[in-house]
């Protein structure tokens, strides 16, 4: 396997989370829960289930156009049961960083959602058994900008301007300032995290697909949602340079214009009817 690189006080600080002073509590609290390697699709269903807050933005998602149920999902234990343990756990954490998402990064939700929806829509055409879990790389996908920005926020901030001001990608900018990239940071929770090797590379390699040796599909995958996602464009995400497509990972995907026409216009709809729902939300 092509070796995560490591750059050893960053790392340790990463993975050290849950003493992290300026992580959120229910961040902590999940990933500690997410590191015991016998969590049971039990405790985590009643676990999510005694917080109507966080039971309400699951269900919401699953129900959203990045899973594309036909039927209704109303209860947690049906959604655990549809979709399994590891994608349980990932939109665990991807609701949990949702609302840091929101007060940080402006358009990363929206973004992550993108790259969720297409990155499932893309699985699905290309075959894959569990289009769901490669649903969940694309949301989680840039979960190390919100832990590099809560722990690092100064750095991180400078990072995002030498991008601006040099035309250079975010994830350049970061190698620069942290001599590592939020894509590392994220690769390494998602092994401290116990997440499966397919979400591990993934995120780890989603700005240099070529690198992943044991999820090159899900990988493309996740890579090339990204740039399409950016290059649709989502508020507040049009200020750095959009990320090249690696001809190799464009390849394996074999995507045809037809195809990407269609993933527009599904992120156009999405948006729109996201849109709506803040209206909505707003007006009461
Ligand atoms: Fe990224
Ligand atoms: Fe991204």
């Amino acid at each position: 396997m092509t070796e995560i690189p490591e750059t050893g006080e960053l790392r340790a600080k990463v993975e050290s989370i849950s003493a992290l002073p300026t992580v959120p509590s229910t961040l902590k609290q999940i990933s500690s829960m997410l590191e015991n390697s016998r969590l049971s699709v039990n405790e985590l269903g009643s676990f999510i289930s005694s917080d109507p807050a966080l039971t309400s933005k699951i269900l919401k998602m699953v129900n959203s156009a990045a899973y594309g149920f036909p039927n209704r999902i109303s209860s947690i234990s049906h959604a655990v049961m549809l979709l399994g343990l590891n994608v349980i756990r990932g939109l665990l954490l991807g609701v949990s960083v949702f609302d840091l998402m929101q007060k940080h990064i402006v358009g990363l939700w929206e973004h992550s959602m993108g790259c969720a929806t297409v990155s499932r829509w893309i699985a699905q055409k290309k075959g894959i058994k569990e289009p769901e879990e490669v649903s969940v790389c694309g949301l989680l996908h840039d979960i190390g900008k919100v832990i590099l920005l809560l722990h690092y926020p100064t750095q991180f901030d400078n990072a995002s301007a030498l991008a601006r001001e040099k035309g250079i990608t975010q994830h350049e900018a970061e190698k620069i300032h942290f001599d590592a990239t939020h894509a590392d940071v994220g690769s390494w929770l998602a092994m401290k995290w116990r997440f499966p090797i397919n979400l591990v590379e993934a995120i780890g390699f989603h700005h240099q697909p070529h690198l992943s040796r044991q999820a090159s599909l899900e990988t493309a995958i996740v890579h090339v949602s990204d740039a399409l996602v950016r290059a649709k464009g989502t508020v507040g995400d049009n200020y750095t340079r959009v990320p090249e497509i690696r001809p190799s990972s464009w390849e394996l995907l074999g995507l045809s214009d037809d195809d990407v026409m269609e993933i527009f216009n599904i992120l156009e709809e999405t948006a729109s009817e996201e849109a709506g729902e803040k209206e909505c939300q707003e007006a009461y």
